[in-house]
């Protein structure tokens, strides 16, 4: 199975919310592939984001794939409100109070991708045996709950694990990175194995959307596979 091909997707928690349809269209017109909303309950981590309102805005004010990431404590009870606000993929945390099978299940059932996250100390076998059914594997690498904090190192020999384990199954899943991504990172990143790039402060924090989108993307080669290995 070839990988996919590498794939940007700005964070809008980095975004100023009251300009987020700006934003957007920046994104868009920087070439994003997606869009990453972090979804915190204030509880699973110590903030409090946004909802299913804001998701629904921004699926009425663009067409790329919007990728939900639920830092929530009880992600089961909210899928079927973000698939219904236009998530195209729902990413749950292992560590939350599930039984990963069933919410996997779950939003396939209800016609979305899944994707199954991990913070930094939860190791991968934490996660194997769902591997071969998710659509998305997310190695976070920073704590999560805020945008702005550095990449951690150990998160590329993770990446690397991940990406074995992947390509061990035959998955075509892609394997995700959040948290600290910069150009350098990105590539570091990419080196290791990831095909999905979340974004926040890189692309938002300082201006220049634009600009920044398209240095990131000649860091992680273009979308093409083998390019930045
Ligand atoms: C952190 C979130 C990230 C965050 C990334 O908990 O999951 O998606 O927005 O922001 P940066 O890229 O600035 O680390
Ligand atoms: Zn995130």
């Amino acid at each position: 199975m070839p990988p996919r091909p590498r794939r940007l997707a700005p964070s809008l928690l980095s975004a100023d919310f009251a300009r987020l349809a700006e934003a957007i269209r920046l994104a868009e017109e920087g070439g994003a592939d997606a869009l990453h909303l972090d979804v915190m309950d204030g509880h699973f981590v110590p903030n409090i984001s946004f909802g299913p309102a804001l998701v629904r805005a921004t699926r009425r004010s663009t067409r790329l794939p919007l990728d939900i990431h639920l830092m929530v404590s009880h992600p089961d009870q909210f899928v079927p409100t973000f698939v219904e606000a236009g998530g195209t993929t729902i990413v749950f945390h292992r560590e939350a109070d599930v039984e990963p099978g069933e919410t996997i299940r779950r939003i396939h059932d209800l016609g979305a991708q899944a994707g199954i996250a991990v913070r930094p100390p939860t190791p991968l076998d934490d996660v194997a045996p769902w591997l071969d059914r998710v659509d998305q594997l997310l190695v976070m690498s920073v704590h999560p709950g805020f945008s702005g904090q550095k990449f951690l190192p150990e998160s590329g020999p993770k990446l690397s694990d991940a990406r074995a384990r992947l390509d061990r199954l035959g998955s075509a899943a892609d394997l995700s990175v959040d948290g600290g991504i910069t150009t350098e990172t990105a590539a570091l990143a990419a080196r290791a194995g990831a095909t999905f790039f979340v974004c926040g402060d890189s692309v938002f924090a300082r201006g220049r959307v634009v600009d920044n989108l398209k240095a990131l993307r000649s860091s992680i080669g273009a979308g093409r596979p083998d390019e930045a290995r």
